[in-house]
């Protein structure tokens, strides 16, 4: 049975994906790279660094590490100034009817983030108090799709991957639920999410009922 569910924070709870790929983007456009929507796909639920390493790669270029740490520094104080803006009304269409009802329920909760952000975001929208465990990329080395930051939730909140449903708008989060033999739901379009066990547009028709559905998937 489920007892827990883990969830990503960007793109799935609050809508900062479109901050990274903004603040992203203008970072490209000063290295010359055309860094398209599409693009932006493969920087979902990667690491800052890594994102960074993966936009170099599309631009053909390479950065002694000195000068990429410098550029996701700088990457970060441009994508703070619009998350210090954010309000609960950020927050993505059918979360908070989730999360209590999840609470309701006694089905735990916890964070399964690669950002470092994580706890502020959670504090600007006024979500922490929602959760049991907040795993995020301050406590991870091996970022998704690696199952390290899912494995690690499961074992804060006491209960097995088995028992723990996963929600992830990103192609790596999604194989890093698979690879830590989850059921996930994924956040998106089914065509990008293919190897979810089931993909919702946001979270809008989720309920209790419909996890005890997912449950006879596992
Ligand atoms: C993930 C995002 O949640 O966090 C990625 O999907 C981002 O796009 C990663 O790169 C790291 O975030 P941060 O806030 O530590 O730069
Ligand atoms: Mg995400």
């Amino acid at each position: 049975t489920i007892k827990a569910c883990l969830f990503d924070l960007d793109g799935v709870l609050v809508d900062t994906a479109v901050y990274h790929f903004k603040a992203w983007r203008r970072l490209a456009q000063t290295l010359g790279i055309d860094f398209t929507e599409h693009d932006n796909e493969r920087l979902k639920g990667v690491s800052r660094v890594r994102s960074l390493e993966i936009i170099l790669e599309i631009g053909g270029q390479t950065l002694p590490q000195e000068q990429m740490l410098a550029l996701c520094e700088q990457k970060n104080t441009e994508y703070l100034l619009d998350v210090a803006q954010m309000t609960p009304e950020e927050i993505l269409p059918g979360v908070v009817d989730f999360l209590k009802a999840l609470k309701a329920e006694g089905i735990k909760i916890a964070l399964g983030s690669a950002s470092k952000n994580a706890q502020l975001i959670l504090e600007r929208t006024q979500l922490l108090p929602y959760f049991d465990a907040i795993i995020d990329g301050r406590h991870v080395t091996n970022g998704k799709p690696d199952p390290e930051v899912f494995l690690k939730g499961a074992e804060a909140l006491g209960v097995t991957p088995q028992e723990c449903v996963v929600f992830e708008d990103a192609v790596a989060g999604v194989e890093a639920a698979k690879n830590g033999d989850m059921l996930c739901v994924g956040v998106g379009q089914p065509e990008v999410l293919t190897q979810a066990d089931v993909v919702e547009k946001d979270l809008t028709q989720m309920s209790v009922a419909r996890l005890r559905e997912l449950e006879q998937k596992g």
